[in-house]
Order: C-alpha cells, then structure tokens, then sequence
C-alpha cells in the first residue's frame, strides 16, 4: 500500500513529466524528477541531470552518483533509504549551470516535494543548490556546517551543504573534505532530533526563535 506521502509524490512526479514550463524541456530527453523513500529522513539535492541522468531518468546514476553510493555505504545508508532531487529537472544543455530563472521556474517542484516528504535534513550537493537555501554563503566555508533557516514556502528547516561528488571526484583534497563531512551526517541527523525532542518537552506547541542560518551544531 502507498503511503500518503508516496502518493502525494505520485501525483507531483506526473505533474512535473507534464511539465514545459521553461526552456531546458526543449532540448532535454526528459523530464528527471527524484528518486527514493517517500519517507526518507535525509533529503539530498543537487544541481541537475547530467548526460546519464537524462538519458535514464534517474538522478545521479552518472560517476558523480557511484561516488555519492559510495559514500551512502560509508554511512549505512542505501540509495533507498533516503530521497534524492535536483534543483532543476531538466538537463542543462551540455551541463552548463542552470540560470536563474530557470531554479526559479523550477522551485515550485522541489518546494512541493520537500513538503511532501518532510525530511529531518536537507543536504545539499553543490554550490547552485547551497545558493537556493542559503543565498550568499560560500560554498568553501558553509559545508560540513548544519544550518537552520525558515523559509515561507517549506518552513524552519535544516540544511547540510556539501561540495559536488561531481566536483570534488577528481579532486584529491576537496574528495577527502567531502567523504569527512560526509560520515557527519548521521550525528546531525540525530542532533535535528534531539534538538526537536528538546524543544517539544520544553515549550510544547512552541517553536523556538530560530537562529537564521547562523551553524548550529
Ligand atoms: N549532478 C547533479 O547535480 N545531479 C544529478 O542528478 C547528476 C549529477
């Protein structure tokens, strides 16, 4: 049986194979929407569909995708244990990075998938998908860091920014930084619950001012 959530999903994922709303449909195979648990507590975004991930529909089946497997495995984690979207759906012609507009057009999917499936953890991959949370921070000194902030569309939320496996896959020193924050992310998750559990048992019904994009942990 589908949970609500898989079926909310369902519903989007049809909505976004339908959709044409800006110009990277025109010259994308198709439409590449997200994969894994509806019900997955870490959420992982990237930037958007390459060659491989065009071409399959899938996100992050390219080498960039058998480096971030790799890195699941390091963790205990499976490519079904959480969910894994981009910031654009299409793929940008020969790679070049998604405009502007283009995120933008494309925001309304990611915001509605992110709600639908509710994550502790929003980890972002990269810097075009770090700039859509957290505009302004550095890419070289926001990753690793767990930061909250509340947006309108999608809420209080916590984000873990990481550099690109695509990025960092022959880069012997950024690889390393990647696979060290990397193996962090199960004890941020568990820091997003217990500071959860905290803030239920102390002020029930209350949200606690939130510290905007300030490093919490
Ligand atoms: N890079 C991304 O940002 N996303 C993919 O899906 C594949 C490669």
């Amino acid at each position: 049986m589908s949970s609500s959530r898989q079926a909310q999903l369902n519903e989007l994922n049809k909505k976004m194979l339908a959709c044409n709303k800006c110009v990277l449909r025109e010259t994308c195979t198709q439409v590449v929407p997200g994969e894994g648990s509806a019900e997955a507590e870490i959420m992982f975004i990237g930037e958007g569909p390459g060659k491989d991930e065009d071409k399959q529909g899938l996100p992050f089946v390219g080498a960039a995708g058998k480096f971030l497997n790799e890195m699941l495995g390091i963790i205990n984690l499976k490519r079904e244990d959480i969910y894994i979207a981009n910031v654009v759906k299409c793929r940008p012609p020969a790679n070049r990075d998604p405009l502007p507009e283009e995120v933008e057009t494309c925001w309304p999917w990611l915001e509605q998938q992110i709600n639908a499936i509710n994550p502790k953890l929003i980890v972002t991959l990269g810097r075009h998908s770090l700039e859509r949370f957290l505009p302004g921070q550095k890419i070289s000194q926001a990753h690793g860091k767990a930061l909250r902030r509340n947006m309108p569309e999608i809420g209080t939320r916590t984000f873990y920014a990481l550099y690109h496996p695509a990025a960092a896959l022959y880069n012997g020193s950024m690889r390393e930084v990647l696979i060290s924050d990397f193996k962090k992310i199960p004890k941020v998750v568990e820091e997003v619950k217990k500071s959860k559990n905290e803030i239920a048992s102390n002020t029930p019904g209350v949200e606690p001012e939130e510290d905007n994009q300030e490093s919490l942990f």
